[in-house]
């Protein structure tokens, strides 16, 4: 196998270092327009380059590329890598457009936004976490408070938004117009049994219908109004310094249309997300139940302790969930029963930089900042999309 290698060229030490100079002391990230490729994806077993690479590193979901080079240019300035992270990872919790996340993420089944978000310093081993938390839109970084300032690993619902507020974080609506429709056209497509009209439901106005003036188009009026199917995005990201340091960090809003109170994987330690300074980190995105009931994470981080590649062991945890989560026919896809009808994805870094990321379905992949360019990757996969 050969190292992976990057537009850049190789990952040596040496060109990690000068392009990090170059990018933390300008205050630049690279231009990741350019920047980010795609290879072929790859299937089970099959050796994956991210396996081979040394030194420092950041990984996240697809999502958060940005994130990885945010995290880098940090780490380039001295900061602490959980500080790195959850940095990178606030870009995308502030993103209106990412309907996972932060501010703009899709709703509880009440219309009200919920997120979840955990880190974990390798260092000090130590994690801070918050659940249900209302009204602020960068639950990592209440929880990198909960880590530095509690004795707490995990504050929840109005617990979680007093101990924001007292941190002196601000509260706001964290419902956009778009996941205000989204959620509205959710629960008019539920049941044709209760008040709320769905479009066959509606009769056709006679005329135009009002829109408030600067109102976006659809607000209230809409006639088309599509329902948004159940939506479980998340942020993932994790960094490894070129002394092996290692923080990781999950955020997301959780399940769309979840039960008010539901608590994903996020910030569950040793499901949505872990790390351990001796070996590595590891996280998932996806649908959170099936990584909290394996252990996902932890599974991943141990299974790279006895010597598995972080791809490997990131598709071994794959398998897992597949033979457990297959014991409930409801997850059964009703077409091919030895496939489950949801996604999961688990990304896994190694204390020597080594990488990796593993899927149910082919389609895949995550963002990898090798310490010279943020790239999207292809992810490994247990099953071809069909
Ligand atoms: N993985 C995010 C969630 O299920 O809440």
């Amino acid at each position: 196998m050969k190292p992976m290698k990057t537009s850049n060229g190789s990952f040596g030490r040496r060109k990690f270092i000068s392009s990090f100079t170059a990018v933390a002391g300008l205050g630049m990230t690279p231009d990741l327009s350019l920047s980010a490729q795609t290879t072929q994806p790859r299937k089970a077993g099959v050796a994956a380059p991210g396996d081979n690479h040394k030194g420092a590193c950041c990984i996240a979901s697809a999502n958060g590329l940005r994130a990885t080079s945010r995290a880098m240019g940090l780490l380039g300035q001295g900061y602490d890598p959980a500080d790195c992270i959850v940095q990178g990872v606030r870009i995308i919790e502030d993103d209106p457009n990412d309907n996972s996340v932060g501010y703009g993420g899709l709703p509880n089944e009440d219309g009200i936004v919920e997120l979840d978000a955990s880190v974990m310093h390798g260092p000090t081993h130590k994690s801070g976490a918050v659940a249900s938390l209302r009204n602020i839109k960068n639950p990592a970084m209440v929880a990198l408070e909960v880590l530095r300032r509690t004795n707490h690993c995990l504050i929840v619902g109005e617990g979680a938004l007093k101990f924001a507020v007292r941190m002196g974080f601000k509260e706001e609506n964290l419902l956009t117009e778009a996941s205000r429709r989204d959620w509205v056209a959710w629960r008019a497509s539920m049941s044709g049994i209760d008040d709320w009209l769905n479009d066959e439901q509606r009769d056709a106005p006679s005329g135009k219908i009002w829109q408030e003036p600067n109102s976006e188009p659809g607000k209230r009026a809409s006639v088309n109004l599509q329902p948004v199917p159940y939506h479980t995005g998340t942020v993932h990201c994790s960094i490894v310094t070129s002394q092996g340091d290692i923080s990781s960090c999950t955020s997301t809003s959780g399940l769309s249309w979840k039960i008010p109170g539901r608590v994903g994987d996020s910030p569950i330690i040793g499901a949505g997300n872990y790390c351990d300074n001796d070996i590595g980190a590891a996280g998932a995105t996806g649908r959170g139940e099936s990584a909290i009931v394996t252990c996902g994470a932890f599974d991943i981080v141990q299974r790279m302790a006895k010597g598995v590649s972080p791809t490997e062991a990131c598709l071994e945890a794959i398998d897992s969930v597949v033979k457990h989560c297959l014991k409930e026919k409801r997850h059964r896809d009703p077409k091919d029963p030895s496939r489950p009808d949801f996604d999961l994805k688990f990304y896994a870094l190694r204390k020597d930089g080594a990488f990796g990321g593993a899927t149910l379905f082919s389609g895949g992949t995550f963002a990898v900042h090798d310490g010279q360019t943020a790239s999207i990757v292809p992810a490994a996969y247990r099953f071809e999309k069909k």
